[in-house]
């Protein structure tokens, strides 16, 4: 198969940036390839909202970009910041455009909320699924659009690099270069090569390394293991965020999320004891941003000795309640909790990657003809800790910002429109194309044991919720990597002996970034933002990035 423009998810990211290129070029065909059914992301999940300046009177820009810059502890790119925080509202009104509905107050503005980190009510939202309305929206817009074509069960193994042609790529090679992907396609069961001169990574975060976390199966770190086999920039993959407030319960995955803005309209966190304990930790109480809440809410737990504290919001006019948070409120009650009576038992949860592929202005990645955008990839936007609601809206201004860079010629700072052929003057697309390799599955047997798989991602995510999450050591870490040292060989073996299937190539990737998150928080011998080690609780004057 061939595509002119190859995107490789079907959130935000990939559905923003595959409407736009579809619409620039109306003859050309945009392929957006995705693992399950197209509308199974972590955008679907999203609850609170996007956030974006759009009460001129009471907001600016300046106090959005302050507010990032706050919560990123020191680590964000300036630059990329002020991008975001001023392209944002057009990339919001896009949406609208494409038809998203955001809900409004009785005159009419836009109705908005208010999250961990913020100065300002800036979060546009739909009720508490913000994010299915989204996914709607999009989902909707492709559909109208002749030249999208989505092929859901199917999954991306790898990227295709002139590795796959026989040459040497190691770290320091200058032009490696994406011809496309070998995927495993689950409607035909057969392994496929799709090739492309542009494609773009979107496949999202990879909360799924935990063992507690808000995020759906599909957040794998599929696309972060993917560009660090091909020899790509990955960086800060040690900024986990934990969201301070998943709903706990006992054996459910993934967590279901109490949003955030639920203490924005004035939720209150309790301890076991019942006392309103955030102020003890920050000025800001409920609303410090949520680095600070997570801790602060594990050491409650860890001095209490309990497994959750309590979000108390038994104080709420009832139907105001139920007009913003119908589904929390449905949620609650189905597990028999009415909010307005009981406490809700609520414990952090991974939830978000800040680190991911490197990539610039324009999503460009450290490898030519790869884009990336969205959680996948590591902007400079969240530096240390992303701000509430800031996730959806990177993702839009980055989608547009490639797409920018594959229409503009010479965008103001970005590289050359095509990458120079890593094989030399005049060698075309189909030469090259003609010479990659099918999938080779010689002396590969099938699975025969499951539990293999399933067994060792268990491993894999103990070892990470219980050496690698909110509070770290070196002792803790060191020995995280001595035990993902012995799950890569087993799932290596595992690989070369037997044939892919999509949880196998999950674990495999989920072991890679755990790998990732460690080497990152041993490197940084610091603590900052959401790396927090006790054997080096200050911050360094050194500040920098770690790059993998
Ligand atoms: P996703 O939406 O996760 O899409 C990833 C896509 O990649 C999927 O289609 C998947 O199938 C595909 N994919 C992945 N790997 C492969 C592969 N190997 N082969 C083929 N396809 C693949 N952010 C906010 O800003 N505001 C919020 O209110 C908010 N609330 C949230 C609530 C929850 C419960 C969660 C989990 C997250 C929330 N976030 C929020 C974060 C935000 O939703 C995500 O960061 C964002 O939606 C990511 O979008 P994306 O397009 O990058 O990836
Ligand atoms: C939430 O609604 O609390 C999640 C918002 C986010 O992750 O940005």
């Amino acid at each position: 198969m061939q595509a002119d423009f190859l995107v490789i998810g079907s959130g935000i990211a990939g559905l923003t940036f595959a409407l736009k290129t579809a619409k620039h070029f109306p003859d050309k065909k945009v392929m957006v390839i995705t693992k399950t059914q197209s509308d199974e992301t972590n955008t679907k999940y999203a609850q609170g909202g996007i956030a974006g300046v759009w009460d001129a009177d009471k907001d600016s820009f300046d106090k959005h970009i302050s507010d990032t810059l706050i919560a990123g502890d020191g680590l964000c790119d300036n630059n990329i910041v002020e991008i975001v925080v001023k392209e944002g509202p057009e990339r919001i009104r896009e949406l609208i455009n494409y038809g998203a509905d955001f809900d409004k107050d009785e005159k009419g503005d836009y109705a908005l909320g208010k999250e961990g980190g913020h100065s300002e009510f800036r979060i546009l939202h739909h009720k508490d699924v913000t994010g299915k309305e989204m996914e709607r929206a999009l989902l909707n817009e492709v559909e109208k659009t002749h030249n999208i074509e989505i092929i859901s069960h199917c999954f991306v193994i790898d990227i295709i690099t002139q590795h796959h042609l026989g040459y040497l790529v190691t770290k320091s090679t200058q032009n490696i270069t994406c011809l496309g992907v070998y995927v495993l396609n689950l409607n035909t069961n057969q392994i496929e090569k799709i090739l492309s001169n542009t494609t773009l990574l979107a496949t999202g975060g990879c909360g799924q390394a935990y063992r507690t976390t808000t995020n759906p199966k599909i957040a794998t770190g599929d696309g972060v293991a993917m560009v660090y086999r091909a020899k790509g920039r990955i960086e800060n993959m040690e900024f986990i965020q934990f969201h301070p407030t998943a709903l706990y319960e006992p054996g459910v995955s993934p967590s279901f999320l109490i949003t955030e803005a639920v203490r924005g309209d004035g939720g209150i966190l309790r301890n076991k004891d019942g006392e309103a304990f955030m102020e003890k930790y920050d000025e800001r109480k409920d609303l410090a941003p949520r680095d600070i809440v997570a801790r602060a809410i594990d050491n409650e737990m860890k001095k209490g000795g309990s497994d959750c504290v309590y979000l108390d919001c038994r104080h709420f006019d009832k139907e105001k309640f139920i007009h913003h948070f119908p589904n929390i409120y449905e949620k609650c009650l189905s597990i028999g909790i009415d909010v307005m009576q009981h406490l809700i038992p609520v414990a952090p949860a991974a939830h978000y990657s800040c680190g991911g592929i490197q990539t610039n202005e324009f999503a460009q990645t450290s490898i030519q003809n790869l884009y990336a955008c969205g959680e996948c990839a590591s902007t400079g936007l969240h530096g240390a800790n992303r701000l509430a609601s800031n996730s959806l809206l990177e993702a839009m201004v980055f989608a547009h910002r490639a797409y920018l860079h594959l229409t503009t010629p010479n965008p103001s700072k970005g590289g050359e429109l095509k990458a120079p052929s890593p094989f030399g003057e005049g060698v075309g697309d189909e030469a090259v194309w003609k010479a990659i390799p099918d999938w080779n599955t010689l002396g590969t047997t099938d699975p025969r044991e499951m539990i293999l798989i399933t067994q060792s991602l268990k491993e894999l995510q103990s070892i990470m919720s219980d050496y690698v999450g909110i509070v770290r050591t070196d002792v803790r870490l060191e020995r995280a990597m001595k035990r993902l040292d012995l799950l890569f060989e087993e799932t290596e073996e595992l690989y070369r002996s037997t044939k892919v299937s999509p949880q196998l190539c999950e674990l495999r990737n989920l072991i890679t970034v755990g790998y990732l998150i460690v080497k990152g928080a041993e490197f940084r011998k610091e603590s900052r933002g959401l790396h927090f080690n006790t054997d080096h609780p200050n911050k360094s004057i050194l500040l920098q990035d770690v790059v993998l």
